[in-house]
């Protein structure tokens, strides 16, 4: 939970600042990002794995959740490590100080260039398919040999949205398991490549654990497929998957109780076989950074349709969390200003985009609002900013880091000077 609390004023506060302020030093959308809820989330993954699991562990962040300078360094202050997607989220954490020894590059579709860069790094790269290995063989050298692991697909299924499903058979990452001894023979033959394990992720905002207890004891199968083709599995990747908090009828365990059964069945799978227990690795992304953050909108207009709806327009939408409109999330929210006042109103949150299904919240229950009101939404820091765009050419919010009374900006509000960088006027449409 945030470190939030309702002030004297009845307004409400994160991190010793109140809400209402810092929208009116920072501006209007504004993400706020709570630090010590973020390491502590960090802190649980890191010590259930240690308490838990009696080999080596290391909790990578998945910073496709939001990768910016910022969130990268606190958590490798953490000790957390990072799972990166493309070269720019390799660009940021490598900026952000992290060690490439502790940086994993996954992705079913790496350019050249982004693998190139990743071996230049020297960090891990987790391989997809077969067009993948066989570039890396080409790439790789006797001199310095690539690290890799296998992202295997692991066919199990589990209850979350289609389009963050990633684990059924038919998905387009990963190797196929039933070739599993063909790759494991190909890459045994293979010396300009380390390969050092497996991985596997089954999808995203998942509250079951059943589906993790089965994919640690599939993954025990493949350490032992591994080693009848003389190949040493050092490390195993459980993925991502903890799902959070959104509203009140989401019930997730917590990350203690999450990474528990995982820890165990690898464990107890490894001692029944004989097996060295592997370094166990989890790439986390949603359930570290979801609950730190909130959004605050500033509400605008409003309208009233009587016997059907009413509306309140907040100054975003869509551009700055498409998670709504995308896979038709739900979330929460509060009148920063009105902390104390009694939720009697039933209004949708709409956002300003020109497009009516930029809605933030229907049926929101929220006290009485008028226009000025500071609408907070909150458990926005997972895949907002990160997938957030400038439709309709509104500018990227700015987000600070609150802590202590004390906030921080770590991404400046773009500005319309910022909009037009890219753009190019050639000299023919120029008016003379
Ligand atoms: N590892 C891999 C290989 C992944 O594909 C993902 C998420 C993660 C780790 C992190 O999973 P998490 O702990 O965040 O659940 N944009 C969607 C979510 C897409 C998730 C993609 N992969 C959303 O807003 O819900």
């Amino acid at each position: 939970p945030l470190t939030a609390r309702i002030n004297n004023q009845d307004n409400l506060e994160i991190g010793g600042c109140d809400v209402q302020k810092l929208v009116q030093q920072f501006g209007s959308p504004l993400y706020i990002l709570d630090e010590t809820t973020l390491r502590a989330a960090c802190r649980q993954y890191r010590d259930s794995f240690k308490r838990y699991y009696k080999g080596e562990s290391q909790v990578l962040y998945a910073s496709k959740a939001w990768s910016c300078l910022a969130v990268c360094a606190i958590a490798n202050q953490e000790g957390l490590g990072i799972d990166v997607v493309s070269g720019g989220e390799l660009h940021t954490a490598l900026n952000a100080g992290v060690n490439p020894s502790k940086i994993y590059l996954h992705g079913n579709n790496k350019s050249r260039e982004e693998l190139a860069f990743a071996i230049e790094a020297k960090a891990t790269i987790v391989v997809d398919n077969w067009h993948e290995l066989k570039t890396l063989v080409e790439m790789g050298s006797l001199k310095q040999p690539i690290r890799i692991m296998l992202r295997l697909t692991p066919g199990i299924e589990c209850h979350t949205h289609e389009y963050i499903r990633t684990g059924h058979l038919d998905s387009k990452f990963g190797f196929d398991p039933n070739q599993l001894d063909e790759v494991f023979t190909f890459v045994s033959k293979q010396n300009g490549l380390n390969f050092i394990g497996v991985h596997a992720h089954i999808g995203s905002q998942i509250f079951e654990r059943q589906p993790h207890r089965d994919l640690a004891a599939v993954m025990v199968q493949w350490l032992i497929q591994s080693a009848s083709h003389g190949l040493n599995i050092t490390e195993l990747n459980v993925g991502g998957g903890l799902g959070v908090k959104y509203i009140e009828s989401d019930d997730p365990p917590s990350i203690e109780e999450w990474v528990k059964p995982i820890c165990e069945v690898i464990q107890n799978a490894c001692i029944e076989q004989n097996l060295p227990l592997p370094k166990l690795l989890s790439e986390p992304g949603r359930s570290l950074v979801a609950t730190s953050c909130v959004t605050a909108y500033t509400v605008g207009s409003s309208k009233e349709i009587p016997e059907i709806r009413n509306y309140i327009a907040v100054d975003g939408g869509m551009s700055d969390n498409p998670r709504p409109i995308t896979y038709q999330s739900v979330y929460r929210a509060v009148i920063a200003n009105k902390m104390s006042v009694a939720c009697t109103e039933t209004v949708t949150v709409a956002g300003k985009h020109c497009e009516s299904g930029d809605i933030v919240i229907k049926n929101a229950q929220l006290p009485k609002t008028e226009s000025g009101d500071i609408l907070v939404v909150m458990a926005t820091g997972a895949y907002n900013y990160s997938m957030a765009s400038n439709y309709n050419r509104l500018p990227r919010p700015a987000a600070v880091l609150v802590a202590d009374s004390e906030a921080n900006i770590i991404l400046q509000r773009e500005t319309y000077q910022d909009l037009l960088r890219q753009d190019c006027l050639p000299e023919r449409l120029k008016n003379s």
